[in-house]
Order: C-alpha cells, then structure tokens, then sequence
C-alpha cells in the first residue's frame, strides 16, 4: 500500500495556535489556572429548549437522514427570521443547511470555484478559505489590506489586481480575526465592482447578530445573487452541534443541491430538530442577554488593554474578537504569546494564522470569558510587560 498522500495536503498549514492550545492543555492539566483567550467559540452552550429538542429528536428517534438540503421547517424558520429581524423576503428553497459554515464554505468552493482559479480575500482572514480552495485545486488570492482601512480590500486595489482567473471575493462581517464590521455602504460597492468584473461575491455572516457597533444586517439586504454564509455555531452558541447554512441564488439551487446530497446526505438530523427550537422568542431573548454580556467583556477588554498600552488595532465592533498590535513589544507575536503562557497562563491567538502581511505584529484575543476573567488576564499580561525580558 502507498503512503504517498496527495500534494495538496502540503499546501494546507496547520493552525500555529494548536500549538499554543497543546501548551495551554498541558498546564491546564499540571493544575494550572490558565485563562482561555485563544479558541474562537462562545462559552456559552446551546440555550435549554434548543438541547431538549435535540434530546427529543433521539428519544424519538428522528434521527435519519433528513433532505439533502435541510428539514424544510428549518429552512422555514431560518427564511422567517431573516425576514423578522433583517427584513430580507427569502424563498427558503435558496437556504442549503449544511455541517457548519465549514460544509457552507466547501461546497461554495465547488459550486463556483474551478482548478486553477483563485478567490480574492483579505489579509488577514479566516485562515481555513484559502484551505477549502486547494481542495477544489483553487488557491485564495490575499490582499494586503492597512490597518487604517480596518482591514477592508480598498476597492481600487480590488480593481487592479482582478486576473483572468480571478473569479470572487470572499468577505466576513463581523471579521475573524479583527472583529471588524464592514458596512452595507462597502459591501453594495464591492458588489458592483465583482458584478462588473464577472465573478461572484460570498459574505460570511457566521458573527452576525453579535453587533456591538456599526450596522447588524444581512448581505442579502443588498442583491439576490450573493452568496451568504452563516451558522448556528457563534451567536447561537452550538460549536459542536454543526450546524450552518448557505444562501444560494436561484439560479443555483439545482447544482447546489446537487453537491450537498453528494457531499453530505445531509447535515446532522439531531441538530436540525433542535436547532428548530433557536428562533423561538425566548430563546431569542436569552441570545440578546448574552449578547449584552459580551457587549461588556467586550468594553472591559478594550479599556483593560488601553491601560497597559495595548490598544484594539482596528475598532473592535462585532464577534468577539480584539485585534492587537503588540510589534513595540515583539518582533514575533507567537514567541510572545508562547513566553506569555508560560509566564503568566494567558493563552492568546498568533496574528500568524489569518495571514502574512505583517501578521507577526498582531494578536488575537477572544473575550470567551467572564468580565472578571478578563480583569484578571490584564493584570497578568500588565505583570507579564513590566517583567524584566
Ligand atoms: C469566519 C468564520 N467562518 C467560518 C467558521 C466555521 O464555523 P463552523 O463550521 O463552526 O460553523 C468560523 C469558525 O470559527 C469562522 O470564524
């Protein structure tokens, strides 16, 4: 038997924060109290109503494949609150349920990406876009974007580097990792400009909902032939649950379809039952409590960091994210995250994994805890910065 794999496995790098994960997992179990900044998912679980359907489904025993596509009262339900909270009318024919915005972004990058094209995105970004296009034998065409234009492709730039075998731009809003939101004004222009140059233009909405500053709305809001990626698994809190969707055009649904009944029979049946239960008022209203409280983390952190002289990069508006630039500290931001766990047990995100422009500058806090937590994670890195190096 061969033990040759194929040549793309190479091209996919894997997360440096494993790295500092394993470290942090190792001191976590030496008995030491490490504060978790590092993992881009909620502290919070999926509400009550939404687990006990889940553990309906299975004592009932709904537990078969649903439709390629989705139960067609999740579709329904989905379609339903983007009317009710983002007045986006959607036939919910064009939602794809799918294992996560990860299912989303893989069958994206087959239903329009050919080998040997590439998809324009922003650097930084979420690092696993460029990965599902080497899988389609595509590769992610990053652009350099400033810290002064919080890490939005300027336009004309957009314009300049579009190839032959450019064919779209993937955007985020809410960004990971700046938490950066674009606004509709940016995203109705980039879609002009993709439009007129004949590609294709996909915003990921996996942080949507959770808008602390700038405008909370949907992408949809602004054409029918954007593709929108979103999920259950952030402002939802159902990491493990994986759960997405994908609002395709009309005029894809067929070939959509067509993918996800080959891909993936379906997405989990169990999670789409409970997920059902998502949308319903009280659970909406305990999603906007959590909201309020990462809204304070959220504004603890910030002012947290100011006062040791580590300012948010870009305005930290959405997810839960804050982007900092800690290069008068550092030449390497993983080096420092590294020595910082060690010293201090404060684990932290490395620029590095969303890109190569200056990534070593940055790093990446996630406020996935408590407001006293994060007070006590300031000290330690104050503690940690006053330490003779
Ligand atoms: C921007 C972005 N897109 C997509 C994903 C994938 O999420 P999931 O597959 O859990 O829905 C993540 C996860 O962190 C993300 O940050």
């Amino acid at each position: 038997m061969t033990n040759k794999l194929a040549h793309r496995v190479a091209q996919i790098a894997p997360f440096q924060v494993m790295e500092i994960l394993a470290r942090a997992k190792e001191l976590d179990a030496s008995g030491e109290d490490v504060i978790h900044l590092e993992v881009g998912e909620p502290d919070f679980t999926a509400v009550n109503s939404v687990a006990n359907a889940g553990m309906d489904a299975i004592q009932s025993r709904q537990t078969g494949y649903t439709s390629a596509t989705g139960l067609a009262e999740l579709k329904q339900a989905i379609a339903t609150h983007y009317l009710k909270k983002y007045q986006v009318a959607l036939n919910p024919q064009r939602i794809i349920v799918t294992p996560g915005a990860s299912g989303a972004l893989s069958l994206l990058a087959s239903l329009m990406v050919n080998a040997g094209e590439q998809v324009m995105m922003p650097d930084p970004c979420y690092p696993c876009n460029r990965h599902f296009l080497i899988q389609v034998g595509a590769k992610a065409q990053l652009i350099t974007t400033k810290v002064e234009d919080a890490f939005a492709i300027d336009l004309q730039t957009l314009a300049n580097h579009w190839q032959g075998s450019t064919t779209g731009l993937w955007l985020a809003s809410p960004a990971n990792p700046s938490g950066c939101v674009l606004s509709k004004d940016y995203i109705a222009k980039a879609y002009q400009k993709v439009s007129a140059l004949g590609g294709h233009l996909m915003v990921d909405e996996i942080y949507q909902g959770l808008v602390f500053e700038g405008e909370d709305f949907s992408a949809l809001s602004i054409a029918d032939d954007i593709f929108v990626i979103n999920s259950f698994s952030k402002f939802f809190a159902m990491t493990g649950w994986r759960l997405g969707w994908i609002v395709v055009p009309e005029w894809a649904i067929e070939a959509a379809t067509k993918l996800a009944q080959n891909f993936f029979i379906s997405a989990p049946t169990v999670s789409q039952y409970a997920a059902l239960q998502a949308f319903s008022d009280d659970a909406m209203a305990q999603y906007e409590h959590r909201r309020c409280e990462l809204n304070e983390r959220r504004k603890a952190l910030l002012e947290g960091l100011a006062n040791i002289g580590l300012p948010a990069a870009v305005p930290a508006q959405g997810a839960f994210y804050v982007y900092v630039d800690v290069s008068h500290i550092t030449s390497d931001a993983k080096v420092w995250c590294l020595a910082l766990l060690e010293a201090e047990k404060v684990a932290l995100t490395p620029g590095a994994d969303f890109g190569y422009h200056e990534s070593e500058k940055y790093v990446r806090f996630a406020y996935t805890a408590s407001v006293d937590r994060l007070h006590e994670a300031i000290k330690r890195i104050s503690r940690f910065l006053a330490s003779p190096v």
